[in-house]
């Protein structure tokens, strides 16, 4: 099983990075060596913004040439997806987004090969996604706009969405250690993420 997980925050070693690494770590627990991880880190690619060009609704492909080419392989490839990412402005840090704008161009290949009438790569193997998420206000909206996004990215990419884990009041680097329970709901989530395609 393949479970790529994106590392959506700028900050190297915060929060989300913590919880990310949780809940892969629970993850290899439970599926041992039948289990490859990869990471993708937002803050360390190369994305540019989706153009809105329209290339892709033709082609199913980005007219653009960088790190997102690479991006698509992976998660074409994977079983799972877990997408760790801080709460910024209500959404999403801009790097992220970038990331998932570009999704566009799998979604469009998607509904290219629907209206051929060839079947959906990846579809019959249910792949499932997963949202990790923090944030520093108490707000009961906060996650909101971070978990339609998700949603909709993964359902881009035809992955089923599974889930979240989001904490609020976490603020400064490593407030997660000092949540009573986060680390562990992760390890928890992550172990059960996996243990579900077993079923
Ligand atoms: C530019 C920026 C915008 C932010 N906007 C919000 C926000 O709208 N709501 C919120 O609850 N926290 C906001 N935060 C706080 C972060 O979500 C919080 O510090 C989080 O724990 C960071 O996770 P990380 O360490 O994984 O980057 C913002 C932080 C930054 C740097």
């Amino acid at each position: 099983m393949l479970l790529a997980a994106i590392f959506g925050s700028p900050r190297k070693g915060g929060n989300t990075d913590q919880m990310a690494e949780a809940f892969l770590e629970g993850a290899a627990g439970e599926a041992g060596a039948g289990l490859r991880v990869e990471r993708i880190y937002s803050r360390e690619l190369r994305i540019s913004g989706c153009l809105g060009c329209g290339y892709c609704d033709d082609e199913g492909v980005c007219i653009q040439k960088d790190d997102m080419g690479g991006v698509i392989s992976l998660l074409d490839a994977a079983d799972r997806v877990v997408l760790a990412s801080p709460i910024y402005f209500y959404g999403v840090p801009g790097q992220l987004k970038l990331l998932i704008d570009r999704s566009q161009a799998p979604f469009m290949r998607k509904q290219l090969r629907a209206g051929q009438g060839q079947e959906v790569q990846n579809s019959p193997r249910a792949r499932k996604g997963f949202l990790l998420s923090a944030g520093a206000t108490r707000g009961k909206r906060v996650f909101d706009c971070a978990v339609l996004t998700s949603r909709y990215f993964f359902d881009a990419l035809d992955i089923a969405y599974a889930g979240e884990l989001c904490f609020r009041e976490i603020d400064a680097k490593g407030d997660i250690r000092r949540h009573l329970t986060a680390l562990d709901d992760c390890r928890r989530a992550g172990k059960e993420f996996v243990a579900a395609d077993r079923s």
